[in-house]
């Protein structure tokens, strides 16, 4: 892994992401809006930035160009189908064997198995329909997307992120294959954390294929997995 490009690179898990790829020492590039840019003035002359939508297949290819991993932080914002066109452009200009890493929440499913409370299963269905009506965001454009990504044969990995909080990191999150395992409970993952993951997946040859579900690695769940084994 030596040269990374980060879609979606001035929100907050981008910028985390930027710096523990600057810390490894990769080269790195990005997209990002026009309008954002200046949220990445500290990283000037350490990353490159191609300027525009991360739907936007001419500008995602030449940010892509020769680089051997893809982190994609996968918004569904608007109505026009922005995260499932985002991947596409991805996928469409990554290198054949680049690892490709993709973020979403746990309200993500690969297999129907995951187990999800009360409360998400409100939240989502809540804010789904009423985000959709006020045309802010489309929930069931990143279930597209990321069914796009489950059924392509690329190197990929889809980090589903619990409940995010900010502060220093605490180490890597631990994970699961399916929400509602115990390990999960505490539901609480620092965001650079969430960060940390998607950049160590880049490396890690177990995570290919696979859409973990991760929580913080000090929350009370993480810790009495830990303690019972
Ligand atoms: N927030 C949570 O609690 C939570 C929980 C679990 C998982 N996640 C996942 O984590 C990832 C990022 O979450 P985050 O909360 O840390 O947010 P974030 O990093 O701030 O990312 C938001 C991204 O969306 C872009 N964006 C914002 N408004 C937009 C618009 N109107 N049109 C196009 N792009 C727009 C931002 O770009 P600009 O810099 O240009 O605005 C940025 O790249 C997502 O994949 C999300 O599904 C979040």
């Amino acid at each position: 892994m030596k040269k990374v490009c980060i879609i979606g690179i001035s929100g907050k898990l981008g910028q985390y992401m930027t710096e523990h790829c600057l810390a490894r020492g990769y080269e790195v590039t990005g997209v990002c809006r026009s309008q954002s840019l200046s949220k990445l003035e500290r990283f000037a002359n350490r990353i490159t930035v191609c300027p525009g939508r991360t739907n936007d297949a001419a500008v995602v290819a030449k940010a892509v160009s020769g680089c051997d991993g893809v982190l994609t932080v996968l918004a569904p914002w608007g109505r026009d189908n922005y995260a499932s066109g985002t991947v596409k452009a991805v996928m469409a200009a990554a290198k054949p064997d680049a690892r490709l890493v993709y973020s979403c929440g746990w309200h993500i499913s690969r297999d129907g198995k995951d187990v999800y409370s009360r409360k998400l299963k409100m939240i989502v269905g809540l804010f789904g329909p009423i985000a959709r009506f006020l045309r802010f965001a489309d929930l069931d454009d990143q279930v597209r997307a990321t069914n796009l990504i489950f059924a392509s044969d690329t190197d990929w990995t889809v980090v589903r992120g619990s409940d995010l909080e900010e502060g220093e990191s605490e180490g890597l999150p631990v994970w699961a294959s399916h929400v509602g395992d115990p390990i999960l409970a505490s539901n609480r993952t620092r965001r650079t954390d969430f960060a940390l993951f998607m950049v160590d997946a880049l490396t890690n040859p177990q995570l290919i294929c696979v859409a973990p579900a991760i929580n913080g690695c000090q929350t009370p769940s993480a810790v009495a997995h830990r303690n019972a084994a």
